[in-house]
């Protein structure tokens, strides 16, 4: 564990029943004019219209910025940025899941024509925050609501790379179960894996530490015992709103610690690929924690204790059991497990290795360390 460490957060977040209609409280009479970064789509489903009435009952004048591509590239993020810096907005809202909130959060420090999203690629912490933001999220989730990050696609390199900066947490974070009632079974899937392997990953991080634990083993707590039942039953507001709650309990986790080789490998899967990012991340999840198994084993033997009452099996079972129960939630929601269907062969596994050994600022944090062997043995696995 770190013997130095830091946790930075939003500064107010509501959660739990009809919390949206706490918007009122967060837009006060210093505000101006709002961007809200959404889709057509959420806007067809009626996500972003509790919003506009509370916006337009307060008397705020508001635009809306839609079109961002799910997990945008470089260009897609400048491009919508460009069309915000027109709007001289002095708030920002996000309603989306973790593509929209990246971009929204990346506006929040490039309302300025000094540097663009391709600096920030080189230089991340050459941004200054200009503009305030609300997070609310549609996807539960990426976290995304909580973290400094940014994630784009950088189509000349075929990898997506996270822009990281303090700078960029959100002001303020809504976390209402309602928004992610409607999102189709796949998507929920998709990204309810994504939040169990933020939790996971962050608990058996070396950078993990008292803090991230903390918000890591909730996260674990309410995801493993509310994913299938939030992915499956389109009435359980309750089960969503605890994954809402894991979620963002996850990319807590993250800002305190570090996600591992899981997401590491996984980033070449949706920057070449395109494959989406909880389904990358679903597909390495259980054979790189089985990699990383005889280095985490009393860590997930916690997490067992944790998350199960019964206390009489020995620890291999317990911390087997565990990766068993992984691997059994990415069958159970039917998320891919293979790259076959993505016509990716052995032919491409020289060129994933070498993009994933790329990704070194989240592969110092696997316990186990990952030589370019083990990573061609990972992605071997799920050809
Ligand atoms: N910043 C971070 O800390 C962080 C962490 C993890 C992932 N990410 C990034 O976030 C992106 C992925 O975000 P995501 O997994 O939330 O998916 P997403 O935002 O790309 O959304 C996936 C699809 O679901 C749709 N959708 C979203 N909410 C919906 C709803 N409530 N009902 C119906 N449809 C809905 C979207 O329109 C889109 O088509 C990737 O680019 C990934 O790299 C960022
Ligand atoms: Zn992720």
């Amino acid at each position: 564990m770190l013997e130095n460490y830091s946790l930075k957060m939003p500064r107010i977040i509501h959660a739990g029943e009809n919390a949206l209609e706490k918007l009122e409280t967060i837009i006060n009479e210093n505000v101006s004019k709002i961007t809200i970064f959404t889709s057509e789509g959420l806007i067809n489903l009626g996500l972003v219209e509790n919003s506009i009435q509370i916006i337009k009952k307060l008397g705020i004048d508001y635009t809306t910025i839609t079109g961002i591509p799910p997990e945008p590239n470089y260009k897609d993020v400048q491009s919508a940025i460009d069309t915000f810096k027109k709007e001289n907005s002095d708030f920002i809202i996000a309603i989306g899941g973790g593509s929209i909130m990246d971009v929204a959060k990346l506006a929040s420090i490039l309302n300025t024509d000094a540097y663009t999203v391709k600096d920030l690629l080189d230089d991340p912490l050459l941004a200054e925050k200009q503009v305030s933001s609300l997070m609310i999220p549609t996807t539960a989730g990426t976290g995304a609501e909580a973290t400094p990050n940014a994630i784009v696609g950088v189509p000349e390199k075929e990898l997506k790379i996270g822009i990281v900066n303090d700078l960029m947490i959100a002001d303020y974070v809504i976390l209402d179960g309602r928004m992610t009632q409607n999102l189709p079974k796949d998507i929920a899937a998709a990204t309810g894996v994504d939040a169990l392997c933020h939790a996971i990953e962050c608990y058996t991080s070396k950078k993990a530490n008292s803090i991230s634990n903390m918000f890591a083993l909730e996260a674990l707590d309410l995801i493993f015992n509310n994913i299938i039942e939030s992915c499956t039953e389109r009435e359980s507001l309750k089960a969503k709103r605890n994954m809402l709650l894991g979620a963002f309990y996850g990319g807590v986790a993250i800002t305190a610690s570090g996600t591992t080789a899981v997401h590491a490998l996984s980033y070449p899967l949706g920057g070449k690929y395109h494959i989406a990012h909880g389904v990358s991340n679903a597909l390495l999840l259980t054979p790189v924690m089985r990699f990383n198994e005889p280095y985490i084993k009393e860590l997930l033997v916690n997490v067992y204790d944790r998350i199960e009452k019964n206390n009489e099996k020995s620890n291999d079972e317990k911390s087997s059991y565990i990766i068993n129960k992984l691997e059994k939630i990415v069958e159970e929601l039917q998320i891919p497990t293979s790259l076959k269907q993505y016509q990716i062969t052995e032919s491409d596994i020289d060129g994933l290795v070498a993009a994933g050994m790329e990704v070194t600022r989240l592969l110092v944090n696997n316990k186990r360390v990952v030589k370019p062997e083990d990573a061609r043995k990972i992605y071997l696995e799920i050809i």
